[in-house]
């Protein structure tokens, strides 16, 4: 009864795993002993133990105020500093969430903002929460990254229309660095509630901190349990041995199966609550490998919808691709098929089946089908869906993701590939400082 991972569908042979040994207990003592590239970004190795007790305390009080005196939370952020959130919550939450009344929730209701720059979207948001009490947590480490900034200052605008200066600080929380950005300044200005993110935490190794437990929090999970999984999780995946260790199989598995020419991983779910859990995994392992002309793609699919639309391609496409599944073995809800006399549908087959066993068959068939298409496949089991699997399985593919970066070659903790588009928008924008760039791409543009 634990999270399994079965590389027996991977399409290898089991020493090509063995000869993986050595390239294994490299990684891991690049990534332990703290001297691989971007190691000043590796604390979230240990963070399920070494994080701050106090904060954590602060951080249920938070939550516990959030959810006394508002309807709403508003989280402000984008990229790491908001997918871990989402993902945690939407996976772990009533699918209709938001319609379910507040009397009869855990937790507020979660809207994200400042995570793209559509109007629509915003205007939308404004409207619907304007009549709403409502908390927002900011959440950005640098402080300066602009669709977060442009969502908080509306935001806080509205927030100070609506409950005065002094009520809007009651409800502003900010998570950002100790001491460095915007945010911090803003925060000792106005004496805002505010969390720390960690140093040597990036973005997208952040979801178990401040970060992603403040909203999680609000929206009436148990981050107590998500700790402890991913609690568990330190302990059981600190074994170099490859044989031994699940995630450093997976790590290994994706390595060898990229140089045979595997350049596309599909992140599959039976499940549409995880859509956003793949959100998340596409990021961590798209900044963490993507670079220096490397890297695996990361894509996703939720199954059996898109196997009305990908599943073509991923059958019979280009030979370029392998799925990692993520299979709940006893999934929380469930309904019957009930029997029809008139059997016009053909269904009374299934009559007294579940909806859960016809999903079983749909994957083993896919699973099945799919290797035979010559699309290796890996498969991570959790026996069921709540706090405790949740924060295992972040862990999980957060630790394979840094031993996989480093068996490929680059720094998994860096993102330098993010800064292009920035500059090109703060130049077009008319960003002070960006002048002589404007006037190159306002040429290209208008070619
Ligand atoms: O993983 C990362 O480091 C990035 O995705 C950042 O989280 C993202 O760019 C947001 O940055 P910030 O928290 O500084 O606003």
């Amino acid at each position: 009864n634990n999270l399994t991972f079965n590389y027996s569908h991977a399409l290898i042979q089991e020493h090509e795993l063995e000869e993986m040994q050595a390239q294994i207990q490299a990684a891991h003592n690049l990534l332990h002993q703290k001297i691989g590239a971007g190691s000043d970004f590796t604390g979230w190795v240990e963070y399920p133990h070494t994080y701050d007790k106090e904060e954590y305390i602060r951080v249920q009080k938070a939550a516990e105020k959030i959810k006394k005196d508002s309807e709403v939370l508003v989280v402000i952020g984008i990229g790491g500093s908001y997918l871990g959130a989402r993902a945690v919550i939407e996976s772990l939450s009533h699918s209709f969430s938001h319609l379910i009344p507040q009397k009869n929730r855990q937790g507020v209701s979660v809207f994200f903002a400042g995570n793209n720059i559509s109007g629509s979207y915003l205007k939308d948001l404004l409207d619907l929460i304007q009549e709403k009490d409502f908390s927002i947590n900011v959440i950005s480490k640098s402080g300066t990254t602009t669709e977060p900034a442009i969502a908080f200052r509306i935001f806080k605008d509205l927030l100070e229309k609506k409950y005065g200066k002094e009520g809007a600080k009651e409800r502003i929380y900010v998570t950002t660095d100790k001491e460095k950005g915007a945010l911090r300044k803003l925060c000792e200005k106005e004496g805002y509630e505010s969390f720390v993110i960690p140093n040597g935490l990036g973005g997208r190794y952040s979801v178990l901190s401040a970060v992603g437990l403040l909203p999680i929090a609000a929206a009436g999970i148990d981050t107590d349990k998500l700790l402890d999984g991913a609690r568990d999780a330190v302990k059981e995946y600190q074994d170099a041995d490859v044989k031994k260790n699940p995630c450093y199989q997976y790590a290994a598995i994706r390595n060898i199966l990229n140089r045979k020419g595997k350049e596309l991983e599909i992140f599959v779910s039976y499940e549409p609550c995880f859509n956003y859990f793949a959100e998340w995994w596409k990021q961590l392992f798209g900044e963490s490998e993507g670079k220096d002309g490397k890297g695996i793609f990361p894509a996703s699919a939720s199954f059996s919808t898109d196997l009305h639309s990908l599943g073509q391609i991923i059958q019979d496409g280009k030979n370029n691709k392998f799925e990692t599944v993520v299979w709940v073995k006893e999934p929380n809800k469930d309904v019957e098929i009930i029997h029809d006399k008139e059997n016009s549908d053909g269904l009374n087959f299934i009559s007294g089946k579940t909806l859960n066993y016809v999903n079983k068959m749909a994957f083993q068939g896919t699973l099945l089908a799919h290797v035979d298409g010559n699309v290796p496949n890996l498969i991570i089991e959790i026996p069921k869906l709540d706090e405790y699997y949740m924060g295992k399985m972040i862990y999980f593919f957060e630790k394979a993701c840094g031993i996989s970066g480093y068996i490929l070659g680059v720094n998994p903790f860096n993102q330098p590939g993010v800064e292009a588009y920035k500059k090109n928008m703060y130049a077009l924008l008319g960003k002070p400082g960006f002048e002589e760039l404007q006037s190159q791409l306002k040429e290209r543009i208008k070619k």
